[in-house]
């Protein structure tokens, strides 16, 4: 096993470099950290990283908590958090809970077990009991997309009802409008408060959001789809559908697709989130963009600024949300 002291004499620096190198200790110009580095891999050297831990109190290392990590938005969101960890010399351990909250509470605790040194965290369901256990610990944690507001904690999240808004204001320019809205799990505050939004808009426009054309569901595909073939083959059908998110908009272009109905000129469809799949679908999907990158960001700020000061106050940061005209709906009139 190599030692730091052939890795030192390898990349023509002193030993005191390569442990600051090694444990963040210092600041180390990036060409002398590309020479260690380059040093290290060339000799296979494999810094001890339960010895640097225990040295240093920190593991460098932080958790990332999803409930759908096969969803783009989580995973645009993802890897913005890892490349801004990485900037930060953090790695990321990622943990998909699949919303199941019991899988979220043993998530949490094999990462406490792990001694990451903060999470980053995205509720499962609408009891986050782990995320309560956690913050009474005092494990640095920022809450992300989903609110959890019961908790003082620092969370950045996205002004789901202004982006409701948006896209009621947007359909509600469309002649003799028969509006349907296609929802997200009930329990969730995103996809309440997008419906909250969009049904605003519509009522400020003097349109009602009919009962029969809310209908649930779950954030995948399929649920679009469904719901989308129940409404298109009634003899009454919607002329225009909000999606709460863009994967179950994509589920509609499919049935709309199916059932020969035109988009947007029978049918307009938009979604939420701009993943960057909605720029590919056919015909390219309007939607309610959330700045992803900026949230992922955002939350290794807050997180990194919470690991260096426990006492800080509470952070809440809540990002805007921008209405992205393609081609499943008509061009914004004036
Ligand atoms: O697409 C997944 C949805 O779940 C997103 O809209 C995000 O806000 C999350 O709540």
């Amino acid at each position: 096993m190599p030692t730091i002291r052939e890795v030192a004499q390898k990349a023509g620096v002193s030993y005191t470099t390569v442990s600051h190198v090694i444990n963040n200790t210092r600041r180390v110009s990036t060409p002398v950290r590309e020479r260690v580095l380059a040093a290290m891999q060339e000799l296979g050297y494999r810094p001890n990283a339960l010895a640097r831990s225990l040295r240093s109190g920190e593991t460098k290392t932080i958790g990332l908590i999803l409930p759908d990590s096969a969803n783009p938005f989580f995973a645009e969101v993802g890897r913005a958090i890892e490349n801004a960890a990485f900037r930060s010399q953090y790695s990321v351990i990622l943990c998909n809970t699949e919303g199941d909250q019991a899988k979220e509470r043993v998530y949490t605790e094999v990462l406490q077990n792990k001694q990451v040194d903060g999470l980053i965290f995205v509720a499962a369901g609408d009891q986050p009991d782990a995320l309560q256990e956690i913050a009474t610990r005092g494990l640095p944690v920022v809450v992300i997309d989903r609110d959890c507001s019961q908790l003082e904690l620092d969370t950045v999240i996205t002004d789901n009802l202004s982006g409701g808004r948006q896209a009621g204001s947007h359909l509600a320019q469309i002649p003799n409008l028969r509006a349907a809205c296609i929802t997200g799990p009930s329990n969730l505050t995103p996809s309440a408060q997008r419906l909250v939004g969009f049904q605003q808009a519509l009522h400020e426009a003097g349109i009602e959001l009919r009962e029969e054309w809310v209908l649930r569901g779950d954030f995948h595909p399929h649920s679009g789809y469904q719901a989308a073939l129940h409404w298109l083959k009634a003899a009454q059908r919607p002329n225009a559908i909000f999606c709460c998110n863009d994967m179950m908009a994509i589920g509609v272009l499919r049935a709309a697709a199916e059932l020969g109905v035109m988009v947007p000129q029978e049918l307009e469809v938009i979604g939420f989130d701009d993943i960057e799949l909605a720029s590919y679908t056919h015909p390219p999907l309007t939607t309610v963009a959330q700045p992803k990158a900026q949230i992922g960001e955002t939350a290794v700020r807050l997180l990194l600024e919470r690991i260096a000061d426990g006492w800080l106050p509470a952070r809440r940061e809540i990002l805007p949300t921008t209405l992205i005209i393609r081609k499943t709906t008509h061009e914004e009139k004036p």
